[in-house]
């Protein structure tokens, strides 16, 4: 053979790969609405920054005829290239070849992406549309999926890992992105999650239900919590894994980026004054709240439809990410419960894994009562807030703004918790519980008239920041309005900030 007839062979076999399964099989996937694999990629990398590995990587499998099936590039399309100026890897599942189903061969794909990214260290974004573990291959693909679960393991905590659901994910499947830090979901029919289809569930359970009940979008991102994020389109949702990448570091070994900011770091912010209402029982928007303090108003926010009753979110504070913790008056009067506790303890960790700082702005009355509450394990849940503050190590910054009573005070990062600084609005009422339910339990042999007048004196007494002041517990209380200049003060002055911890194999977290 000539070079030239090499040359051409190359050209010949990679224009092979990049059909993945085949025409007809590409257009019956675009038909369903989805990008191909390598249109998602083509999105996700800026241009022509796009590496291409394990390019002609084949499967070995010769059971049911197997030996006879060609599977272009395995189904899944790997490699690294930047994005907005940075490294990543990513993978893509191509579900015109054979399903995008997980042979060996194609975990292995996988697998390389994970290890190469870790010894870079740099993000993966594993882009998911596939009909799970290849059934001719047995064993084989169950033991792929294994390697991808240890891989995803070890990098915890390492690299950011994140995924986006843009196809069926079914049976084992669904756990790589559970393994991961966060799971995108298109909003559209073909994008599902589940350990068990909708036939299997009807034949044990009896249960009707649709698979994108069962395991669409709305669901994960609403009622299980599994998903993070929800976009309406494959094309919004690359958009949106780009957006997420722009706050985090490359890995654990640095800080996030800083980008510059027109927002004035001393930026005094006079609504601030009348958002919280005179009546404390009285809701507001918390997420109003700290858009007027964070750059630009912007936040991405976590988990924004499961326990809306805490919110989770990455903002910006003079250029530098911050990882915001904060109660929702809004629903349920922002008390902390099972789901509020999961929520805000996996990405507390998360920002402590990569350098974030975080900033806790408090506003609750306690943890929901009930037996509901109770039977689901609210101790050993809540008790996860409890363990995931002392044990981050990133600069803390605590804002009280109302209320921060009795369990639920230490459970939102107190100075005892660890918090570098705590602020108080004169508005905070630091107390054990409301002045109704203790005098309820302290002042209940006295007669009426002398009831409301030992509330009246626990209402002075405890629903101000003053106590707590006196004993050194808060070290600020603020004019709100100063609430942007004194923790951008604050962030500059914790940016050295390091703690050790004993070391341990590692903490035995309550789960
Ligand atoms: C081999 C598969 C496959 C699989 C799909 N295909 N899934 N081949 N192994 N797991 C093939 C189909 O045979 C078909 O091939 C092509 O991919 C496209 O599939 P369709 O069924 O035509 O597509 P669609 O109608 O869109 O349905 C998609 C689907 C369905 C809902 C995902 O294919 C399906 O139910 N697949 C099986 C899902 C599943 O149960 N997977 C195993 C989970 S258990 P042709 O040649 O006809 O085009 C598991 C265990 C892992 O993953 C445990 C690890 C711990």
């Amino acid at each position: 053979m000539t070079t030239k007839e090499k040359l051409e062979q190359l050209r010949e076999k990679s224009r092979r790969v990049e059909l993945g399964g085949g025409e007809a099989a590409l257009e019956k996937v675009k038909s369903t609405g989805r990008l191909t694999a390598r249109e998602r990629l083509a999105r996700l990398f800026d241009e022509g920054t796009f590496v291409e590995l394990d390019k002609f990587v084949t499967h070995r499998c010769t059971n049911f005829g197997m030996d006879k099936v060609e599977i272009p590039g395995e189904g899944v399309v790997t490699g690294y290239g930047q994005v907005n100026g940075r490294f990543v890897f990513a993978y893509a599942q191509d579900f015109s070849a054979v399903g995008g189903s997980l042979g060996e061969m194609h975990a292995l794909k996988i697998c390389k992406c994970l290890d190469r990214a870790m010894s870079a260290k740099v993000p993966i974004v594993g882009l998911n549309d596939s009909g799970g573990a290849r059934i001719q291959e047995g064993v084989d693909s169950l033991a792929g999926y294994g390697r991808i679960f240890y891989k995803n393991t070890m990098a915890s905590g390492v690299i950011p890992q994140i995924c986006a659901i843009m196809g069926p994910s079914a049976g084992g499947a669904v756990y790589s992105p559970a393994l991961m830090d966060f799971i995108f979901m298109v909003k559209k029919d073909y994008a599902q999650m589940f350990i068990t289809g909708p036939q299997v569930v009807k034949a044990t359970t009896g249960e009707e239900v649709t698979a994108v009940e069962l395991g669409g979008a709305l669901t994960h991102n609403q009622k299980s919590g599994v998903a993070h994020f929800m976009a309406d389109s494959d094309e919004e949702c690359i958009d949106q894994i780009k957006n997420l990448l722009s706050y985090l570091p490359s890995s654990h070994l640095e800080k996030p980026p800083v980008v510059p900011c027109n927002d004035p770091p001393d930026r005094r912010e006079e609504n601030l004054l009348s958002i919280v209402p005179d009546q404390s029982n009285r809701p507001y928007d918390m997420k109003k709240l700290i858009k007027m303090i964070v750059d630009n108003g912007e936040i991405f926010e976590s988990q924004r439809l499961f326990a809306p009753n805490i919110i989770t979110c990455f903002a910006r504070m003079n250029g530098q990410t911050v990882g915001i913790i904060a109660n929702q008056p809004l629903y349920m009067a922002g008390c902390l419960d099972i789901n509020s506790s999961d929520k805000a303890a996996r990405f507390i960790r998360f920002c402590d894994c990569f350098n974030i700082p975080i900033l806790t702005f408090v506003d609750v009355p306690g943890y929901l009562p009930g037996t509901q509450q109770e039977f689901g394990g609210i101790i050993r849940h809540g008790a996860k807030l409890l363990y995931v503050y002392p044990e981050a190590t990133v600069p803390k910054i605590t804002i009280v703004i109302r209320k921060a009573y009795g369990g639920a005070y230490l459970g939102m990062c107190s100075g005892q918790a660890g918090a570098d600084i705590v602020m108080a609005w004169p508005t905070a009422e630091i107390a054990v519980m409301g002045a109704e339910g203790a005098a309820n339990i302290i002042f209940r042999k006295e007669s009426e008239e002398e009831k409301k007048q030992k509330i009246e004196e626990y209402i002075n007494n405890f629903y101000t920041p003053y106590q707590a002041a006196s004993r050194g517990l808060i070290e600020q209380v603020i004019d709100p309005r100063d609430t942007r200049p004194y923790i951008i003060k604050a962030l500059k002055m914790l940016a050295n900030k390091k703690e050790e911890r004993p070391w341990k194999k590692h903490g035995n977290i309550p789960l």
